[in-house]
């Protein structure tokens, strides 16, 4: 089963998705950890990729779809997936509809908390893309190119919304809940 988590810079994905994996033995990929690595490595990828990231902006479409297609073409077949960071804009939305297996996408968790909070908690952290304009572009992108993905999988009937302006531990509850939900479910006949 597939299940995206979906929200704002800052607003925790990366958190609770590395929490649910350790304690469920859950495989958590982050798009954004990948080219980070991609980064250090060096690699022709990470070449690329580094000054969009600098900047705030989206990489391109097409690389973030192969990267992602490529791994979720390697998953054994009953894993759980939490995909942080990808879908981004409605073109990979649709190229993972088309790379997933047929029905495997089950959820798409979204974490909300205001700006305020959201700017608060990037400045804290201290990554390279965490200096105030940065994190001003970066939430302007994700208005713009993001957000519409909200309606997309709410349409799907896959959207559970998540308050995440509250504690970790009562956060990953909620992520616990309907995870599991979607696991218990009856395959249809
Ligand atoms: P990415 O690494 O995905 O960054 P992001 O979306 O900006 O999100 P963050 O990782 O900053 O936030 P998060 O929600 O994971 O929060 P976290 O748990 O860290 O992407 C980086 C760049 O890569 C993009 O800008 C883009 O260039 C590129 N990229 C990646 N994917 C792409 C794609 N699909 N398409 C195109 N480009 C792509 O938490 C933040 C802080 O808050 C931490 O310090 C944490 O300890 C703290 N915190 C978390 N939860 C709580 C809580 N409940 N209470 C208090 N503090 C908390
Ligand atoms: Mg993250």
């Amino acid at each position: 089963m597939i299940s995206i988590l979906l929200g704002a810079p800052g607003v925790g994905k990366g958190t609770q998705a590395a929490l649910a994996a350790e304690r469920h033995g859950w495989t958590h990929l982050s798009t954004g950890d990948l080219l980070r690595e991609e980064v250090s490595a060096g690699s022709a990828l990470g070449q690329e990729a580094k000054a969009f990231m600098d900047r705030g902006d989206l990489v391109p479409d097409q690389v973030m779809v192969s990267m992602v297609a490529e791994r979720i073409a390697a998953l054994p077949k009953d894993s759980v997936l939490l995909l942080d960071g990808f879908p981004r804009s409605l073109p990979q939305a649709r190229a993972l509809e088309a790379a997933a297996p047929s029905g495997s996408l089950g959820l798409a968790l979204y974490f909300t908390a205001s700006d305020e909070v959201l700017t608060a908690r990037l400045l804290g952290r201290g990554r390279k893309d965490d200096t105030l304009e940065v994190i001003q572009h970066r939430l302007a992108v994700y208005r713009e190119t993001t957000e519409p993905l909200v309606a997309f999988y709410r349409d799907r009937g896959l959207l559970r919304e998540i308050e995440s302006d509250r504690e970790v531990d009562a956060i990953q509850e909620d992520v616990l809940g309907a995870v599991s939900a979607v696991l218990e479910r009856p395959e249809p006949a």
